[in-house]
């Protein structure tokens, strides 16, 4: 059963970024699903000519940069609570300002935006219903909110592996669709689309899989997971419970993908 996400239930800011700020270097590398869920976002945008636009998460910045080239009359902005992941991005370019914040407290003035791109970044974010009021405050009228996430049933068979070995918090937790839906009809923004698509990918082998996670910052950072060095035998029953879910493509790993689209009326 699904339970709700709870303030309190995510990790700490500092240690998100932190995370994300190691990662800056090995994520490009292994952001195969990133790529294309932010490429899926692209192509539900809106037809659109913004001035102003944000790249709100903007990790290394390649979706900046495919903004830039989509909008090349426009003036870009890239954020995000990653400092190493900002310094990775600027040389790169794509927007005019790479600044640090937080999508919950945006650092930006009222009614100063067209567009608001965000991939694969407001999972982490424990207050969602604070990002689309930041949204709503920052937009122009007529401005869009389009965004990417992460729901209930991601990674769903790490969790209950976990689960069959020691009970654990070792995945990080995910909103419920159904928050997410409650969360934009209640925005005081006209919701345009919102869809949930899954996606399942395939390792080798356990350990594939978890370095992955690790190489995209975005391992466990869960409050309740639990300290100290892994056990070897604990390392092996997991293996083993994750066996049971083997297909002849590999050991799957199932992200359940949401796609957002608001306008500002
Ligand atoms: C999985 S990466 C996605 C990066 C990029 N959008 C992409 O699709 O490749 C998530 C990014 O969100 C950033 N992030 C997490 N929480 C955030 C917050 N509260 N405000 C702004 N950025 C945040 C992380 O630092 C990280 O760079």
């Amino acid at each position: 059963m699904s339970e709700s996400l709870q303030q309190g239930d995510l990790p700490d800011k500092r240690q998100v970024a932190a995370s994300f700020s190691r990662a800056a270097h090995s994520y490009d590398g292994v952001a195969a699903l990133q790529r294309d869920v932010g490429n899926e976002l692209l192509a539900r945008l809106p037809a659109l000519t913004p001035a102003r636009w944000l790249d709100l998460g903007c990790g290394t910045g390649y979706f900046t940069r495919g903004l830039a080239e989509r909008y090349p009359q426009g003036s870009g902005l890239a954020l995000d609570l990653a400092e190493g992941m900002l310094r990775h991005a600027r040389p790169q370019g794509g927007a005019r300002h790479f600044v640090a914040g937080d999508a919950e407290r945006l650092p930006l003035r009222d009614v100063s935006l067209d567009l608001i791109y965000s991939s694969l970044a407001v999972q982490w974010c424990g207050d969602f219903a604070a990002v689309l009021d930041e949204a709503r405050r920052t937009l122009r009228s007529g401005g869009v909110l389009a965004f990417s996430s992460l729901c209930v049933g991601t990674l769903q068979e790490l969790r209950d592996s976990w689960q069959a070995v020691d009970g654990f918090v070792h995945v990080n937790r995910f909103r419920r669709f159904e928050d997410y839906q409650a969360l934009c009809v209640a925005s005081g923004m006209q919701l345009l689309t919102l869809e949930r698509r899954a996606r399942t990918l395939h390792f080798p082998d356990l350990r594939a899989l978890t370095h992955e996670l690790k190489a995209l910052g975005a391992h466990n950072l869960n409050p309740g997971r639990p300290g100290g060095l892994t056990g070897r035998a604990r390392v092996r029953a997991l293996v083993e419970a994750y066996e049971r879910f083997r297909q002849p493509q590999g050991l799957p790993a199932t992200y359940q993908v949401v796609y957002g689209v608001l306008r500002k009326d």
